[in-house]
């Protein structure tokens, strides 16, 4: 029987999709995949450091693979993603039955190891290009992603991801197009762009070749078969008319943004290095409620920052108010090693950190609620993912705005239904598939 392997994914879109990259390279090695931890000759972490939870939760895991190691010596354990390049060669001596270790994207290293027959700990830590060659496997064949640039030159002083990452570098526009050209003709109807900063895409580009993210998003839209596209995650400051108006133009592009927010005081800002104040956060709000008055709007927020007063805390809480996001991922500050933030002095006490995240969770959920009422009695085209999670009676699916809809009805995941929606929760949407789309037909 061939080797088996065992992949847990940690953290964002990027390692779930680094994850799917490493799975298309195993199988084409010859690995198939173990349902278990204790069925795998290759046990894989791809993990993520970007709170101290992120790290514990995987440390929690290790300890599993340590015992399967000693029980099977033979068992490779390695360990990919940001955490490893957090802490480099220190995994080795922190954890000496990882038998190879290397850093965010570089699945191609992890073959270098397998087919090299070392009998030695490896770790590849060196910022390179991304490999574009690498076969795939996709968690749904309907849905894919493609990662346009790797790296982030941003400098928010709470972020490790510039130090795991490396500096910016955009991946070249003609291979990009091809490579969502192949998706689409492998079954892909809806795209997802990834990048740390995904819509600073380009500026790095020698002249002949350089577009910029709304150009990007032109050409893939263009592409037949893709029905949906959505990118994550962008960055305030580079939110520019363009793209925005990109949303109302191109009829794959979904009417849903994801725009970080931080925080809401414009002091806060400033020690975080975000680069805007509140006001220029409000105006890009404006102008996409001005061209796109439909959009759903979604955002990250951190509270706790060093030195965050009632007062600023009160401001971000105008802001959730203003702004009514459609959801809202809400953190407790977490310093972060090598980082400026956890060199600041005035670390909020954890008790109030616990408070301001119940009244922010409290009014993020309020007004969630209040924004998803406008989808009740509308006929909402829905992209079917499976089975609803609570109800194996019922589907599941989500809606261009980015919504989980559960409904009554009939199709394949992969399809397109269109759901007449009765209830509406801050979280997800429910109704009644009605008739199929034409476009199916
Ligand atoms: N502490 C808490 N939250 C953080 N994030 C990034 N770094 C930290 C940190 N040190 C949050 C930000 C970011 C999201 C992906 O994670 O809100 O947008
Ligand atoms: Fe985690 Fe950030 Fe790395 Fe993604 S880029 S895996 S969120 S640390």
């Amino acid at each position: 029987m061939g080797k088996r392997y065992h992949v847990t994914t940690f953290g964002c879109q990027m390692n779930v999709h680094d994850s799917e990259r490493m799975r298309g390279m195993l199988e084409s090695l010859g690995y198939e995949e173990a349902s278990s931890r204790d069925g795998a000759d290759l046990i894989l972490f791809n993990t993520c450091s970007i709170r101290e939870s992120a790290d514990n939760r995987f440390v929690a895991h290790l300890g599993e693979a340590k015992r399967l190691k000693s029980e099977h010596p033979d068992r490779v354990v390695g360990v990919g993603g940001c955490w490893a390049q957090s802490v480099k060669d220190e995994v080795f001596q922190r954890f000496p039955f990882v038998d190879v270790a290397f850093g965010p994207g570089q699945i191609h290293k992890l073959a270098e190891f397998l087919n090299s027959d070392s009998l030695s700990a490896q770790g590849y830590f060196e910022f390179e290009d991304f490999s574009a060659s690498l076969p795939t496997l996709r968690v749904r064949e309907f849905q894919g992603w493609l990662q346009v640039s790797q790296g982030c030159n941003c400098k928010c002083s709470y972020c490790i991801v510039p130090s795991t990452r490396g500096r910016e570098v955009s991946r070249d526009p003609a291979q990009l197009v091809a490579e969502a050209e192949a998706l689409a003709a492998d079954g892909v109807r809806e795209v997802t762009l990834l990048g740390q900063n995904v819509n600073s895409y380009g500026r790095d580009l020698p002249k002949e070749t350089r577009i910029g993210f709304s150009g990007l998003l032109g050409r893939i839209d263009a592409i037949d078969g893709i029905d949906r596209i959505r990118y994550t995650s962008p960055h305030p400051k580079d939110m520019k008319e363009d793209v925005i108006r990109a949303h109302a133009e191109l009829p794959a592009l979904c009417e849903h943004i994801h725009l970080p927010l931080q925080s809401g005081s414009s002091a806060v800002l400033k020690r975080m290095r975000r680069t805007y104040d509140r006001q220029r956060y409000m105006d890009r709000v404006s102008l996409i409620r001005e061209h796109v008055p439909d959009c759903a709007i979604t955002t990250d927020i951190i509270v706790g920052f060093p030195g965050e007063t009632e007062a600023d805390f009160e401001q971000t809480l105008e802001v959730v108010d203003e702004v009514g996001y459609d959801g809202a991922f809400t953190f407790v500050f977490s310093p972060r090693r090598e980082t400026e933030a956890a060199e600041l002095g005035e670390q909020v006490p954890h008790p109030i950190k616990v408070e301001r995240m119940e009244r922010l969770v409290e009014l993020v959920q309020a007004r969630a609620a209040e924004q998803a009422q406008r989808f009740v009695g509308r006929e909402i085209e829905v992209l079917v993912e499976g089975t609803s999670r609570t109800d194996e009676t019922r589907l599941r699916g989500r809606t261009r705005h980015n919504k989980a809809v559960n409904f009554d009805g009939e199709a394949e995941p992969g399809e397109f239904v269109n759901v007449e929606i009765s209830v509406a929760t801050s979280q997800t949407l429910s109704g009644v598939a009605a008739k199929p789309l034409s476009r199916l037909l």
